[in-house]
């Protein structure tokens, strides 16, 4: 197959005003490849001008701490201080310096922070830990804190950020009647769950002004109490009307991806299109999909039938960095595939390991963990 085939995939597309070169983004991917405590690393750099280079439009850098306690890991990127200001431009700069679009995705982890004290919407335990419910002053503190971070994005001279709504994290917990049991304006009706990331996204907003703000959006947590699409429905038709740049849509969260069915599930290409299309129907801004879209045709396929607007690649593109340059030249065949059985990169991660892909050759292999600080 040849470029003339993939037309839409190779085609251009604006982002509030942004422009991009083609349809495909990185999806955000944290492999625990930053320094201890959040600062960038060599390893980091490499690993981000690697992916620019792959000929992707956008690479959107994994999630970034707004706040030491709202860290997922000692190896979270962080943004909570100005300290990290020549890092972030070094990181931006060196992905811009690729010709491709610099993303920064912001995060609170709430109930799935690593830290001694978290906080969340609720106390609602999670893998025998229980959160503090968090007071309304603080929900406007860490309105605030969202906010700061968005304006160090922009100072460090990334193009864009994204808010992480997905993977079950603190905007998501808002949102999920089974984390959110408040009995204030924010929490009940789903109108109350979704105040809170609408008030983050007004107030990154009203901070960074035009610069284009994006939303990484949990469609169904894929669990039986949890959240599902139809209300989550509710929050990308809100979002749309609040200005988000697109919507990147995901499913699941830390207590759903290790249930043997999610397993299954993700297992298969493609298997969040269907939450992708479904966000798509209600809302006018772009929409991104991801998850095991191995193969150029199917990017195509789901862009020609209006399912998304732009594909979001993470491991697939972290397996085989020329995943892009090889659909441009037809080169299908020769993509190196994320095998779907292979968990290796999510395990690492999980023990606070580098991530090294088992796709890779030996010296490349070797590289990363010579690398390794
Ligand atoms: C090890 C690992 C780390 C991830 N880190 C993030 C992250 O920081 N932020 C985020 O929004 N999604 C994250 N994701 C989800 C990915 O963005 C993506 O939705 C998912 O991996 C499916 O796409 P893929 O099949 O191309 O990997 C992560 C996934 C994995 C496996």
């Amino acid at each position: 197959m040849t470029q003339a085939h993939y037309k839409k995939l190779f085609s251009p597309i604006k982002l509030n005003g942004l422009r991009l070169k083609n349809r495909i983004t990185m999806a955000p991917l944290y492999l625990g490849y930053a320094l201890e405590g959040g600062k960038i690393s060599p390893l980091l750099l490499h690993h981000y001008r690697e992916m620019a280079r792959s000929g992707a439009a956008m690479i959107m850098v994994e999630n970034a701490s707004i706040t030491a306690q709202g860290s997922g890991s000692p190896r979270t990127i962080r943004v909570d201080h100005n300290r990290y200001l020549s890092g972030l431009t070094e990181l931006a700069e060196c992905i811009q310096g690729e010709k491709a679009r610099a993303g920064l995705q912001i995060n609170h982890a709430g109930r799935f922070a690593f830290g001694d004290e978290r906080v969340a919407p609720s106390a609602v335990p999670v893998y025998g830990k229980t959160p503090r419910s968090l007071t309304q002053k603080e929900i406007i503190t860490i309105q605030n804190q969202y906010a700061q971070a968005a304006s160090r994005v922009q100072k460090a001279g990334f193009d864009l950020v994204e808010l992480h709504g997905g993977t079950g994290y603190l905007l998501s917990q808002f949102v999920s009647p089974r984390t959110n049991l408040r009995d204030d304006a924010y929490g009940g009706s789903i109108e109350n769950r979704i105040r809170f990331p609408l008030e983050v996204v007004k107030r990154v907003k009203d901070r960074v002004g035009d610069f284009p703000v994006g939303y990484r959006f949990l469609a169904d947590e894929w669990l039986p109490d949890g959240l599902h699409l139809k209300e989550a429905l509710v929050l990308a038709a809100a979002l749309a009307e609040h200005g988000v740049a697109y919507i990147s849509v995901m499913g699941g969260t830390y207590e759903s991806f290790f249930l043997p069915d999610m397993i299954k599930k993700s297992q298969k290409p493609g298997y969040m299109v269907s939450l992708a299309a479904a966000v798509k129907k209600v809302v006018k801004v772009p929409v991104i999909t991801a998850g095991r879209i191995s193969t150029p045709k199917r990017a195509e396929s789901i862009l020609q039938d209006n399912k998304a607007d732009l594909i979001g690649l993470a491991r697939m593109l972290w397996a085989d960095p020329e995943w892009p340059r090889k659909a441009r030249e037809g080169r299908d065949n020769a993509i190196i595939k994320c095998s779907p059985k292979c968990d290796a990169c999510f395990h690492l991660v999980m023990k606070g390991r580098p991530a090294i892909c088992t796709r890779w050759n030996k010296e490349k292999r070797a590289k990363y963990n010579e690398m390794f600080q």
